[in-house]
């Protein structure tokens, strides 16, 4: 497969927040909705990650800003937000891309609460806090928010006993506040990927592997992998109008 574009014009007027856009499938996302004309706002722990993100976006002559945040914290969350708010003029969209992925290979009996608690923080309190404060600038009518999960924990399990866990949860959260905020005129999804060649995947593997996880099997997942931009296209098209038919989970290959 290869990465789709997304039509010029597709977020013509649309103002979105790319939650975790300095990296990845979120850094994709960020160039792949400034080329379809959305005004881009790039949240990120990586303050120079998502500045830069941001410079590629006004490179293709939208308007863009970046704001650090650590997804974990309440009030950095509260505070990115409204900033990117106030920076775009309002928000019709939050894709939340951010997470980590830890303890690919590790046994349960060997797994520390500290690394349990540490994943489950970003990638499931995380959505959670960025869903609690964009909900009151989600206010059009026609407001998005998308969150990152993966096939692990819904379709299938995990090579990480945490990450599994916590993208499970996150897919529940999504369709809890899916029928909590659909009458509000918000539309709510996951986004399920397979397997990308990002950094955050070239960590895991590398992890795996150090793990003592079956060599052939990690070459597999290798030699399979998808590109960034195959999911950003993706999630641009769940950011835009044009998909209000689309309900719920939606899977990418
Ligand atoms: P990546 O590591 O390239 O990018 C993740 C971004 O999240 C980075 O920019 C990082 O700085 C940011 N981030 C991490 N912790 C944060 C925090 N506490 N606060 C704010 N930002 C934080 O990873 P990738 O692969 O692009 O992953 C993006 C999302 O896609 C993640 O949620 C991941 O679980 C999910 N995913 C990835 C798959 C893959 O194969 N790469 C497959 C399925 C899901």
């Amino acid at each position: 497969m290869t990465g789709g574009t997304p039509a010029a014009g597709l977020l013509a007027d649309r103002r979105v927040v790319v939650v975790g856009g300095a990296s990845g499938i979120g850094l994709a996302t960020v160039r792949a909705a400034a080329a379809a004309g959305a005004a881009v706002a790039v949240l990120d722990a990586d303050a120079g990650g998502a500045a830069g993100a941001a410079e590629q976006a006004r490179a293709v002559g939208v308007r863009a800003c970046a704001h650090a945040v650590d997804v974990t914290v309440e009030a950095q969350v509260a505070e990115a937000l409204d900033a990117a708010a106030v920076d775009l003029g309002g928000v019709d969209a939050v894709l939340h891309v951010a997470g980590i992925m830890r303890g690919q290979g590790t046994d349960v009996a060997d797994l520390s609460e500290q690394l349990w608690h540490q994943v489950i923080a970003v990638n499931l309190t995380g959505p959670f806090l960025v869903a609690k404060h964009a909900v009151r600038h989600l206010t059009g009518g026609d407001g998005v928010l998308v969150l990152v999960g993966s096939k692990a924990g819904v379709l299938a399990g995990s090579g990480s006993v945490p990450y599994g866990a916590s993208k499970g949860g996150l897919h529940g959260l999504a369709l809890t506040l899916a029928r909590q905020l659909g009458p509000r005129g918000i539309r709510v999804h996951t986004l399920c990927p397979g397997d990308i060649d990002t950094p955050l995947m070239r960590r895991s593997l590398d992890e795996a592997r150090a793990n003592g996880t079956d060599g052939g099997q990690v070459a597999r997942i290798e030699a399979a992998l998808g590109h960034p931009e195959d999911v950003a296209s993706v999630l641009t098209l769940l950011a835009a109008p044009v998909s209000a038919g689309i309900a719920g989970t939606v899977y990418t290959g």
